[in-house]
């Protein structure tokens, strides 16, 4: 069976032909029951003369009339057209399968299930199509109807969705990104303010404030930046030999200071001799610093321990583990969709785009590594970066 373009129904009622038999005019009327009787699964069969159908026997009802009584002696020995019905309906072969059933269902109700005659479209008999065989073409492509709709409202919750996410970015990023811009004006004018008056101390005050803001605003608008790279494909990579180790100290070191005075202790758990792993250095360090500064971000007392091990002979495994407000099994799936956060735009309370995670995913692939997560909902949160220890630049072109 051929697919068929369910929307439109276009199937032509040729391409469903599944017999073209046919006699004369003449041929008696007991030769063709013959024929009927020694093909069992024969249904009709179309009368034509020259190339064009006249007419059509169907099995059911030659068999009907012979078998009435004097049947045979009645008609056996008459030309078929004598009893053939010459009212059959007849379609051309590039009919619509829409319009032949509307066709078909118009019949005298004795004469529904009679196969229908296909002619080419210049009135030569083509073949003869049975009814059932429409139903059936029908009902699959009402199922093909029903498929289709299902799987565009899909897509239609699909965009929705997409669409919900872009509206709560939108309402993330402008607040995001007016609030250090109003810091930064805000600071500016205090600054006229403190310069007419002559103190140096206030001027340093909030010369630091708003570099601050403006040091948070360049990392909003690096990080708009970095994932359109990414998605794009545009972001490249270059692979050196760094020690893992001290790029973690010094990212626990910068972790400390994003902790403040919370009460949250910051480790590092690494083995005694130094790791050194063949990678993107810069890359690897913004993976970690997102996942660090998540903890920071998420994680109210306790600790945050970023570890290092080597799995196997050639992988590093590095986690960022905390005992933060953790994450609810069914939230995690947003994590790793840009924009996605767990919070409401409008109820949340910490500051963030929902892009951290997005881009150090699609960075950890592009260094060949992948992150996961373990989280107990009030208990804290895990991600473990993994890592092949070499990388050769050579292969970049392969990925
Ligand atoms: N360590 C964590 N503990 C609890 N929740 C987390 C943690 N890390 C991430 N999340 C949740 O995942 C969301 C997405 O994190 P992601 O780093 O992508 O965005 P963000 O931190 O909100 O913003 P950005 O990183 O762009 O400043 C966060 O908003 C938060 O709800
Ligand atoms: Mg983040």
């Amino acid at each position: 069976m051929k697919a068929i373009n369910a929307q439109e129904n276009v199937l032509p009622v040729g391409e469903l032909i599944v017999s073209n038999e046919q006699a004369t005019p003449q041929t008696a009327v007991n030769k063709l029951a013959e024929r009927f009787f020694s093909t069992t699964d024969l249904d009709a069969i179309a009368v034509v003369e020259g190339k064009e159908p006249i007419g059509l026997v169907t099995r059911t009802k030659l068999l009907f009339t012979l078998f009435r009584r004097f049947g045979f002696e009645l008609y056996g020995k008459y030309p078929i057209i004598a009893i053939a019905d010459t009212t059959a309906l007849i379609v051309p072969e590039n009919e619509r399968l829409d319009v032949v059933i509307d066709k078909a269902l118009e019949r005298q109700p004795q004469d529904i299930y009679d196969e229908i005659i296909v002619t080419t479209p210049s009135g030569a008999y083509k073949g003869l199509l049975s009814v059932k065989q429409l139903v059936i073409q029908q009902s699959n492509s009402l199922a093909t109807n029903i498929l289709q709709k299902e799987m565009a409202s899909a897509r239609a919750k699909e965009l929705e969705k997409i669409n919900q996410v872009k509206s709560q970015f939108l309402a993330n990023v402008t607040h995001e990104l007016r609030s250090p811009v109003n810091a930064i004006i805000g600071l500016a004018e205090l600054l006229r303010m403190s310069a007419e008056k002559g103190s140096i101390e206030q001027i340093k005050e909030r010369l630091s404030f708003m570099i601050s803001s403006a040091t948070n605003l360049r990392a909003i608008i690096t990080n708009i930046l970095d994932l359109s790279k990414l998605e794009a494909g545009k972001m490249e990579v270059s692979f050196q030999e760094i020690n893992a180790t001290a790029l973690i100290s010094e990212i626990a070191e910068t972790t400390r200071i994003l902790v403040g005075k919370k009460p949250v202790m910051v480790k590092v758990e690494a083995p005694p001799l130094a790791i050194m792993i063949s990678t993107d250095p810069i890359k690897l360090r913004q993976i970690i610093m997102n996942l660090a500064g998540n903890a920071a971000k998420f994680t109210e007392q306790g600790e945050i321990t970023l570890s290092l091990s080597i799995i196997g002979s050639s992988r590093l495994e590095i986690a960022v583990a905390d005992t933060g407000i953790g994450i609810k099994e069914q939230d995690i799936d947003k994590l790793f969709i840009a924009f996605g956060q767990v919070e409401d735009a409008k109820t949340k309370q910490h500051e963030g785009t929902g892009l951290g995670l997005t881009i150090s995913k699609n960075l950890a692939e592009l260094i060949n590594g992948s992150i996961s997560i373990r989280s107990a909902y009030g208990q804290g949160t895990t991600f473990v970066v993994s890592l092949p220890l070499q990388n050769n630049n050579a292969r970049q072109g392969e990925l």
